[in-house]
């Protein structure tokens, strides 16, 4: 298709050959303050099928219908009751669309099959005078291929849409830069299924109660139905796979310092460029300024597939405000993954699997290795405060001139299960205050913690760390080790490794698994982990 460009700021006549083509049935590609829209008639069962075809847009996600004057919106709705109007009076034209029970004048295309119908007026000068002049209420979605960052630039309309739709109307960028507020007044209590540029707090001033939909910052759950359709679909995705981190600018830099290697850009605030140098950035406005953030979320997405970033870290901007809308298309764009800059790590395997090299490893890396076992010494010792329970468990006799005979404890503790879930019984929530209290300190000093805890699964330590490893080694290998490290029997050894869950307990909870054969290979796998 011969797509014909026209530019409204050139030519006199542009604004009425593009209203001759949606009034002949055409789809035409429009500025709005928000973003580009594909436009079309909405009352036309056909006009509409072309900008699913355009779009590739599955048929069940409903369109936006655009007016020019309240007037027009009554042969659209059943029913505009105050609420409504209130919500019109202060918010239109501008960036609200306001889902309401539909007529039967709306062609099912157009509702995605639903009762209701989305309408909202825009601002932008261009839009209106395109409405108004084809005398057509005008069903518009986003002028992006599915699935890909909303356009907020002719340009961006160029890269998707030339030869795909009948004409594009060059009006520039555009001002808001992420779609409109999505609110439904076709449940009890209004609700805000998409925030865009029109806020919660502004909306609430006008009719009181309204509710946030919760698909907006989390992912659908599985089989749930979505309130917006849109919202069941990824979304204002880049081809890079973006990953959010939350944490200070200082934080992330060094989150980005300890990944680097694993990291092809970052998005980041204007001005802070610098901090994580040399990682190539680019900027989706400032940090105290949503605004700027809304106007620059998804020309800084498009930038990112135009650099060929593949692996993305990104800053978590604050949601206040139009900050909502930020986050909310940044968070679909990263498929709602979110990591912390400063993370709590639990580190766990086998007894002779070889965690100890690897908290090694990681505390090279910068993170504070919090040891289970040297805590449970600690609470062992003299002054540990533990002695009393356990000579009281295990006998008199393991304790010798105020002293625990460890090796007396560990045979007579490892010898059965029974045993061994005593001294679990006792132990476990000295050790997990201890450790937690200091891995606590650590994160709010900003520095990154490990917890290497033989029991991480079982004393539940990992319900409270971001992401757990899993330390492994053949099991012939691993009694090999405690036999050396430990100077034991072989017997001995087999009865430790006896007393210890099997393989796959540890490997079904893992969230990484690092094979330590060799420390240099283990080395390389850890260093693939982005913690
Ligand atoms: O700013 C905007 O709203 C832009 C410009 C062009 O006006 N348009 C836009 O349209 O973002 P689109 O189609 O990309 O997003 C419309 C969203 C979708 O998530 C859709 O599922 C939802 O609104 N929607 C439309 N009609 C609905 C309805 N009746 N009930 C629930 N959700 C609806
Ligand atoms: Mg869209």
């Amino acid at each position: 298709m011969n797509t014909l460009i026209l530019k409204p700021s050139e030519d006199a006549s542009a604004i009425k050959k593009a209203a001759e083509l949606l009034k002949s049935g055409e789809v035409v590609a429009l500025p709005t303050e928000t973003v580009y829209g594909l436009g079309a008639n909405a009352l036309s069962c056909s006009a509409v099928e072309k900008i699913f075809s355009a779009k590739g847009r599955p048929s069940d996600n409903p369109l936006i219908v655009h007016i020019a004057k309240l007037d027009e919106i009554f042969e659209l709705v059943e029913d505009f009751p105050p609420r409504a109007r209130a919500l019109a009076d202060s918010f239109w034209p501008g960036p609200l669309t306001i889902i309401l029970k539909k007529t039967q004048k709306i062609p099912t295309q157009v509702s995605g099959g639903l009762d209701t119908v989305a309408v909202r007026m825009p601002s932008h000068p261009i839009a209106r005078q395109l409405i108004s002049e084809a005398g057509l209420p005008i069903a518009a979605p986003s002028a992006n291929i599915s699935g890909l960052p909303s356009p907020t630039a002719f340009e961006h309309v160029l890269d998707d849409m030339q030869g795909r739709v009948a004409a594009i109307v060059d009006g520039g960028s555009c001002e808001v830069g992420v779609e409109s507020t999505v609110i439904s007044l076709a449940t009890e209590v209004p609700r805000v299924l998409r925030p865009g540029g029109v806020t919660l707090e502004q909306l609430r001033e006008v009719i009181g109660e309204v509710e946030l939909d919760a698909s907006v910052l989390k992912p659908l759950e599985e089989g749930a139905a979505a309130a917006s359709p849109g919202m069941k679909y990824k979304h204002y995705s880049p081809n890079a796979d973006i990953t959010i981190v939350s944490g200070s600018a200082c934080e992330f830099a060094e989150f980005v310092r300890r990944n680097k290697a694993n990291i092809d850009a970052v998005l980041c605030f204007e001005g802070e460029e610098e901090l994580y140098a040399p990682v190539p950035c680019v900027t989706m406005g400032r940090q105290d300024d949503a605004f700027s953030q809304t106007h620059r979320l998804f020309d800084a997405l498009r930038e990112l597939d135009e650099i060929g970033a593949h692996r993305v870290f990104s800053r978590d901007p604050d949601k206040d405000g139009v900050g909502l809308a930020v986050c909310n298309r940044l968070y679909r764009a990263a498929g709602f993954k979110l990591i912390k800059a400063v993370p709590l790590i639990g580190l766990t395997g086998p007894t002779g699997a070889g965690k100890s090299t690897i908290a090694g490893l990681l505390e090279q890396r910068g993170f504070a290795v919090i040891d289970c076992d040297k805590e449970a010494r600690l609470l062992t010792g003299q002054d540990g405060g533990c002695l009393t329970q356990l000579s009281r468990a295990f006998g008199e006799d393991i304790i010798k001139n105020g002293e625990l005979d460890r090796r007396l404890l560990a045979e007579r503790a490892f010898a059965d299960r029974e045993s061994t879930e005593l001294l679990n019984k006792i132990m476990h929530p000295h050790i997990i205050n201890s450790t937690l209290s200091k891995a606590a300190e650590s994160l709010k000093a900003g520095v990154p913690a490990v917890i290497d805890a033989p029991l991480l699964f079982e004393c539940g330590i990992e319900k409270h760390c971001d992401a757990s490893i899993v330390v492994m080694a053949p099991r012939e290998l691993r009694l090999e080790r405690i036999i050396k490290r430990d100077g034991i029997s072989e017997s001995q050894a087999k009865n430790r490794q006896a007393a210890q869950h099997g393989d796959d307990y540890y490997l079904s909870r893992a969230d990484y698994v690092i094979s330590n054969i060799d420390e240099h290979e283990a080395g390389a796998m850890l260093k693939n982990i982005i913690i």
